[in-house]
């Protein structure tokens, strides 16, 4: 078992081994409205993250967690945000603690009903596990925050009802 070293709570960063990736304005493609705007973005950096895996992603009894920053800008009049996703297991939650920078939380449920939570430094909220969320960044600084999962939640990204700003 790899042992994490440390965290940099504001920065995001974990040293160690942890996974790194970067997604761009392109991987969200079906997600923006304004298409001229899109093709002139696309190249831009959306959000990076950092994640632990003490264990292996499904590992039953395992907690992941990770560091995401998204940076600020707009697409048309949509602001950056991350894909947002279904658990599997409507009774495995989230964590999420906000480091630095503003923006929403989007939860949405089943029957369509959306709820935004402001978030903002220090902020902490439990997200219930039947419930899809996304972060979006509204600010003009990266807005950065903290998320912990149990590992065998499961993970939907591509419930066509996702897609799209939600509203
Ligand atoms: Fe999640």
């Amino acid at each position: 078992m790899e042992i994490m070293i440390s965290t940099d709570f504001f920065s995001g960063q974990i040293s160690g081994d942890a996974v790194r990736t970067t997604r761009t304005v392109a991987d969200l493609a079906l997600h923006w409205t304004n298409r001229e705007q899109y093709e002139i973005q696309k190249g831009k950096i959306l959000y990076e993250t950092e994640s632990w895996f003490p264990h292996p992603d499904g590992t039953e009894g395992a907690v992941l967690w990770a560091s995401t920053k998204i940076f600020p800008g707009k697409v048309g009049d949509q602001h950056f945000m991350t894909r947002g996703h279904w658990h599997l297991k409507p009774t495995h939650g989230e964590l999420i603690i906000v480091a630095s920078g503003t923006g929403e939380l989007v939860l949405k449920s089943r029957d369509g009903t959306i709820t935004k939570v402001a978030l903002a430094p220090g902020v902490t909220f439990h997200i219930n596990g039947d419930l899809a969320h996304r972060t979006i960044n509204t600010g003009t600084d990266p807005l950065i925050f903290w998320c912990a999962w149990p590992a065998d939640c499961g993970h939907d990204y591509s419930d066509p009802s996702l897609i799209g700003e939600w509203k």
